[in-house]
């Protein structure tokens, strides 16, 4: 890399910009924009050239990797986070994105550094060495004894970062999201999101289910026609976002035994709740020769994962949102199952007037799952109340092979799933029975037409999943942007 990176800048340039990148003054003059790259091989020959004789490069650290250079000198690359000025001493806290550190910068040991450092304003960029210590006082346990920084960019007086240490408003946050995620809270839950996602596959793939795609336009609707986008397609041709990749799953499912989808779906909701996105991300299991008992059992397997795989991995992450993880600790099959007519009963049981036919709200979700300590699933719903493609129950047709799991602490559904209907004119007359367009259908049908079989599969909402395992307030903090009834900004 380093004889790539001379090859690059000739020998003058590479001369002056490493100079220019260690004269740090606090007058500015060590403050220059490279280009990221270009800046990331100036900072080795910057080391190697500084060290001279002995062409040692300098270790460049991420915070999360402090811990392992104790009494060692490394460099550390993000933003300044915080600042205290106590005299002849600053205490900075560093951010790089996988956690924070605190800094101590002396006058007397480190005039350099106290200049480039006193007055820095909140978020510059900058490239930090120093000496990692043990300190227990210290948020992450560790501290650096900053000896040299690198201001890459200095942020404006004039324009000072908008998002201060203090309590702001959410929609000024919202406003800010772009920002807004820079803070260490709003980054553990993305690292906590990717982590969910990485164990749902891991266990999916490990379950024998191949991943595949659905696509995102769509010429007809999969649960119901009241929350569908229309887009103009090319040539005043309509066509809708997906509000779930099911429908092609089941298609592909034909063709590859197990298949799961994952990815974005839309959805317009009107509803302003904690719980509601017009865009979230559904992973999407479809198995051919899979029946009702053997979804809901694959359904408490993945979630099991994703949370255990959380706990186990996002340790950090979780202590950083105050997380209590003996909660989610129990999260193992196998789960509580009631049946829908018994979560009727519960419900009345607690004052609430619900009777056999009613679909179950926010209020009613959260009733009967506080008398479990993990997820809860729900079977057998009316069928007139579920989709057009839910298999109805042999003996007991008016109620549907689906079910429902419910997440623990009010956090409501997470998965929606059922047995699909196998047979052709059964699925016709459902198709009519909801007034759905049958044209627009014909190849779904064709799949009960061309060597159909039993077949089952569920939606997990990755949102409310995720939610639900950080213990955030609302849904909208644990996808990087929003899409909400009145917010497609920024
Ligand atoms: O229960 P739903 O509507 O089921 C389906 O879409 C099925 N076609 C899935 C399938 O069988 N393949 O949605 C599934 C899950 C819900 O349980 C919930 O977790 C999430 O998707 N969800 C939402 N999440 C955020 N915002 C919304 N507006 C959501 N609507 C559904
Ligand atoms: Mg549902």
């Amino acid at each position: 890399m380093r004889d790539g990176c001379r090859r690059r800048l000739n020998k003058a340039t590479v001369h002056h910009r490493v100079h220019a990148n260690y004269d740090v003054t606090g007058t500015g003059r060590g403050t220059r924009r490279f280009l990221y790259e270009e800046w990331a091989c100036l900072n080795l020959i910057n080391c190697w050239i500084r060290d001279g004789e002995t062409k040692r490069t300098m270790t460049t650290i991420t915070i999360e990797q402090a811990g392992k250079y104790d009494g060692q000198e490394v460099t550390i690359q993000g933003w300044l986070y915080n600042l205290r000025e106590s005299g002849k001493l600053l205490f900075p806290i560093f951010r790089d994105g996988t956690g924070v550190i605190q800094g101590v910068v002396s006058l007397k040991e480190n005039p350099e550094a106290f200049a480039a450092l006193k007055g820095l304003t909140q978020e510059s960029s900058v490239i930090v060495t120093g000496n990692i210590r043990a300190e227990q006082r210290a948020p992450g346990g560790y501290e650096m004894g900053v000896t040299a920084i690198n201001v890459l960019q200095k942020v404006s007086e004039d324009t000072p970062y908008p998002i201060q240490l203090k309590d702001h408003g959410v929609d000024f946050l919202l406003d800010q999201r772009h920002l807004w995620i820079r803070t260490p809270r709003q980054a553990a839950i993305l690292r906590i999101r990717a982590e969910a996602i990485r164990a749902a596959r891991e266990f999916m793939d490990g379950q024998g289910y191949t991943l595949t795609d659905a696509p995102m336009f769509t010429p007809a609707a999969c649960e119901g026609t009241s929350t569908l986008f229309e887009v103009n397609y090319i040539d005043d041709q309509k066509a809708y976002l997906t509000q779930s990749g099911q429908l092609y799953a089941e298609a592909i499912a034909m063709a590859l035994g197990k298949v799961y989808t994952f990815g974005p779906t839309f959805r317009a909701e009107k509803s302003k709740t904690r719980r509601h996105l017009t865009e979230f991300w559904m992973l999407e299991p479809e198995a051919a020769f899979v029946e009702f008992e053997e979804a809901m059992s694959l359904a408490e397997g993945l979630v099991s994962a994703i949370v255990q795989g959380v706990v186990k991995n996002k340790k950090r992450e979780l202590e950083t949102l105050k997380r209590d993880t003996s909660k989610l600790e129990n999260v193992k099959p196998p789960f509580p199952r009631i049946s829908y007519e018994e979560a009727v009963a519960v419900l009345n049981k607690n004052g609430n007037p619900a009777k056999f036919g009613d679909d179950f709200g926010g209020d009613e979700e959260t009733i009967v799952s506080s008398s479990f300590d993990r997820p809860v699933l729900i079977h057998h719903y009316p069928t007139a109340i579920k989709a057009f493609y839910m298999q109805p129950d042999a003996q007991r047709p008016e109620l549907a092979l689906a079910f429902d799991m419910i997440a623990p602490e009010g956090y409501g559904e997470i998965i929606g799933g059922s047995q699909r209907i196998h047979d052709y004119d059964l699925l016709v007359k459902r198709l009519k029975e909801h007034n759905l367009p049958q044209e627009a259908f014909q190849w779904y049908l064709d799949l009960r037409r061309f060597g159909s079989a039993p077949h089952s599969g569920f939606g997990l909402g990755l949102e409310r999943t995720v939610a639900w395992i950080c213990g955030t307030e609302h849904i909208r903090e644990v996808i990087p942007f929003p899409r909400m009834i009145y917010r497609v900004y920024p």
